[in-house]
């Protein structure tokens, strides 16, 4: 078993809720990078969008996979962390990269009611869509990718630990 697995995919994923299970069934932490960002820094994910901005808030995820080098841990991620190559570059080199692949129609369904993602305010279905596509190359650099739509947690789970 590798020491880390990297949770890498869209917003809405399920990268989270995967994680945490996938966590309780091998006996692994799970840290958050967004978790860890926010406690780190004592602020929202938002507020870091609104007062320094995207390019800010890449290089603090640079930060966080540095931090959690020496974890043996499922590190589940945010959506956009693999735009930078450097990130994918440490968490290639530090452990399994897992793509969570997921119908971007499933995804917009999943985050429409949701307000608290910065990158997805006043955005349409058609530029969230072109988001998804142009990170897609990125996402698809991982170690393992797992089609997700359609699964249940325990599926995917099961799924997971037979690839690891
Ligand atoms: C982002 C995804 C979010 C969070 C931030 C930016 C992105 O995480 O890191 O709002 O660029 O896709 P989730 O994927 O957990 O929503």
């Amino acid at each position: 078993m590798n020491e880390k697995i990297y949770l890498t995919g869209f917003m809405g994923s399920g990268k989270t809720t995967v994680g945490q299970a996938l966590g309780k069934a091998i006996g692994y932490q799970v840290i958050d990078t967004d978790q860890w960002i926010e406690q780190t820094y004592r602020t929202s994910i938002s507020t870091i969008f609104e007062e320094k901005g995207e390019d800010y808030f890449r290089s603090l995820e640079t930060e966080a996979l540095r931090n959690l080098l020496n974890k043996r841990a499922i590190i589940t991620t945010g959506g956009g962390i693999v735009v930078r190559e450097e990130n994918r570059q440490i968490m290639k080199q530090s452990g399994k990269v897992v793509f969570l692949d997921c119908e971007i129609e499933e995804v917009i369904r999943r985050t429409s009611m949701d307000h608290s993602r910065p990158l997805l305010k006043q955005k349409n279905k058609e530029q969230i869509s072109a988001m998804f596509k142009e990170r897609l190359p990125f996402y698809r650099e991982a170690d393992i990718q797992i089609d997700t739509t359609g699964k249940s947690i325990l599926n995917l789970v099961e799924e997971l630990k037979s690839l690891m």
